[in-house]
């Protein structure tokens, strides 16, 4: 991978998006600041400066099955935030790194199939302030250490990992990625465009997360999961 370095732009997901359809592959995309940070569910992602801000822009053929890249993002970057912290760091579905409950990264993947490739965005907290606004629902690395880290020491250990876990086994992945999951076995809302489910997850797989509403158990691939426990 290349590694691209801004001080300062809109979003390193669009700018990555926008090299895909040049043709460029195997890009990161790393950024200081955004202004214009984006989340999933058409929310903004606040981008302070200290946070770790990249977009990692790859070809769908050096995924293989493509439902794999939201797990892979966030077991590296569970596997990357254990070589610095000793804490417990666990997954909400699909792709949140959570401490304790709050937010620590959240990825945003888009795809572009007619081109072949994909982005995959990663927002990563840790020297950066966290807005007073989401103070109860995100935390950064530093909070929980309270020590300032080097963040192109974690971004480099991150590629390490990514890279080396790129061929994983679908299997393996799944296994892997239940094992930190904080969804599986928990009673859920999952708040989607036209409805709510309620229900336990009794397991996640590559189709989505599967929720026994009490009467059947039905897969979702896409939605806000929030956790009821
Ligand atoms: C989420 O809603 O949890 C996903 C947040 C993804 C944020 C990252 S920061 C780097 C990349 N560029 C963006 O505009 N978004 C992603």
């Amino acid at each position: 991978f290349e590694i691209i370095s801004h001080k300062n732009i809109d979003s390193t997901n669009t700018y990555a998006y926008n090299l895909g359809k040049l043709g460029k592959k195997n890009k990161i995309v790393v950024s200081e600041t955004q202004n214009r940070g984006k989340g999933r569910l058409d929310r903004s992602w606040f981008s302070k400066k200290g946070g770790i801000y990249f977009s990692v822009l790859i070809g769908i053929e050096d995924i293989g099955k493509l439902e794999k890249i939201n797990f892979l993002g966030s077991l590296c970057i569970i596997e990357t935030l254990k070589s610095f912290s000793d804490q417990k760091f666990e997954i909400k579905w699909p792709n949140d790194v959570l401490f304790e409950n709050k937010k620590i990264c959240g990825i945003l993947t888009e795809l572009n199939v007619s081109k072949g490739y994909l982005v995959l965005g990663i927002g990563l907290n840790i020297n950066n302030e966290i807005d007073p606004e989401i103070k109860n629902i995100a935390t950064s690395l530093k909070e929980i250490e309270n020590v300032e880290f080097n963040v192109d020491l974690i971004l480099k250990k991150f590629i390490d990992i990514f890279v080396k876990n790129l061929k994983i086994d679908d299997e393996l992945l799944l296994e892997s990625y239940k094992k930190c999951s904080k969804t599986l076995f928990n009673d859920v809302n999952l708040i989607m465009h036209e409805k709510t489910v309620t229900g336990k997850v009794v397991d996640i797989s590559y189709d989505g997360i599967h929720i026994d509403t009490g009467k059947i158990v039905e897969v979702f691939n896409v939605g806000d999961c929030i956790h009821l426990r």
